[in-house]
């Protein structure tokens, strides 16, 4: 089990999405460093799951059925954490949705469904908790995907929404820094195990393989490398971090033509 050098009892920490998957793993690891954790998902099911095993770690943990598009719910939302856990010291920002389409296929409401959920939902989260921000002290972590700086074929929607959350990042940190908020994105790379990789490369596929073969640590993430590096960016050593856009992907994020570099050397020698 991975044991973590942070200390966050005493600190409130909101997850939107983080019901599943990365999001879930991240609240896991603040429960492990003994945070109060409220997630937000719109399934009660797996916000039910997720309570029991972000309870089983020792601390208080509780879940909100809400969409991330649905302001009036987000509002209502916040009140309740407000009133019930007081000023949410670390806000995770980690709602999405994906498909692969091709743009010339997909309708215009499966582009904007994607947007309103990454994009927009993002921006939703962060305005209607802004009030119950810890000022000074609160820590902003949006996720990202590598798909924010790569354009990715079949990925037109994620890639704009994607983009968009970064400049979000980027736009809050120099508007809230005065008042003593950070904002920070972590952008997974492929993670094992998780909806997002399966549904683009699902598990024992070619199309796993090839994913493996194009990360230069040659494996994929599991979702405690999304942990650490959340621990650490909303921890006092990061105290001076704020609208970085950050990889936690094995370097995979470097790739693109530069991995044709030994290919074409090999092809050069054999000629
Ligand atoms: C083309 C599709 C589609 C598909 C849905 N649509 N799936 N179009 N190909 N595979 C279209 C629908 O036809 C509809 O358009 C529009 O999108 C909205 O669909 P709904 O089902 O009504 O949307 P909604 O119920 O809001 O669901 C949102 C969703 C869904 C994004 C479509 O998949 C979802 O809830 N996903 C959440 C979980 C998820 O995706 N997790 C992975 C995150 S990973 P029309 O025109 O018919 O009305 C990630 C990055 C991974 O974000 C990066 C890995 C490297
Ligand atoms: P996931 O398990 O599907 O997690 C998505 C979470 O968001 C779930 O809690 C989901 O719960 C919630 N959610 C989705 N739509 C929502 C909405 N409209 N309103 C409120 N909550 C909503 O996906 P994942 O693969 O772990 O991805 C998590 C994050 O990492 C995403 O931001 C994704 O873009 C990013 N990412 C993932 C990968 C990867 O390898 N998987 C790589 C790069 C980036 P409900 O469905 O119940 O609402």
């Amino acid at each position: 089990m991975t044991r973590y050098p942070f200390d966050f009892s005493d600190k409130v920490v909101f997850v939107a999405g983080g019901t599943s998957g990365i999001n879930l793993g991240i609240a896991e690891g603040f429960a492990k460093a003994g945070a109060t954790l409220a997630v937000l998902g719109r399934s009660q099911d797996k916000i039910d799951k997720a309570i029991e095993k972000l309870r089983a770690h020792g601390g208080r943990a509780s879940g909100f059925s809400a969409d991330v598009r649905d302001t009036d719910r987000l509002t209502e939302v916040f009140t309740q954490t407000h009133e019930a856990l007081g000023l949410i010291d670390v806000l995770v920002s980690g709602a999405a949705g994906n498909f692969p389409a091709a743009a010339n296929e997909m309708s215009a409401n499966a582009f904007k469904a994607v947007v309103d959920i990454d994009l927009l939902g993002t921006f939703n989260v962060l305005r209607y908790s802004y009030q119950y921000l810890r000022k000074p002290g609160a820590n902003i972590i949006n996720i990202s995907a590598p798909q924010s700086f790569i354009p990715m074929e079949m990925q037109a929607h994620v890639c704009a929404a994607k983009a968009g959350v970064d400049m979000i990042t980027r736009t809050t940190a120099m508007e809230w820094g005065p008042e003593g908020i950070r904002v920070n994105s972590l952008v997974p790379g492929p993670i094992q195990g998780t909806e997002g990789m399966k549904r683009l490369a699902p598990q024992g596929s070619d199309a796993e393989r090839m994913v493996i073969e194009s990360v230069p640590m040659r494996r994929q993430g599991v979702v405690e490398d999304l942990a650490s590096a959340a621990l650490f960016v909303a921890s006092d050593m990061a105290s001076y971090i704020t609208g970085t856009v950050i990889p936690v992907d094995g370097g995979w994020g470097l790739g693109g033509a530069g991995q044709l570099g030994s290919t074409l050397v090999e092809l050069v020698k054999k000629n």
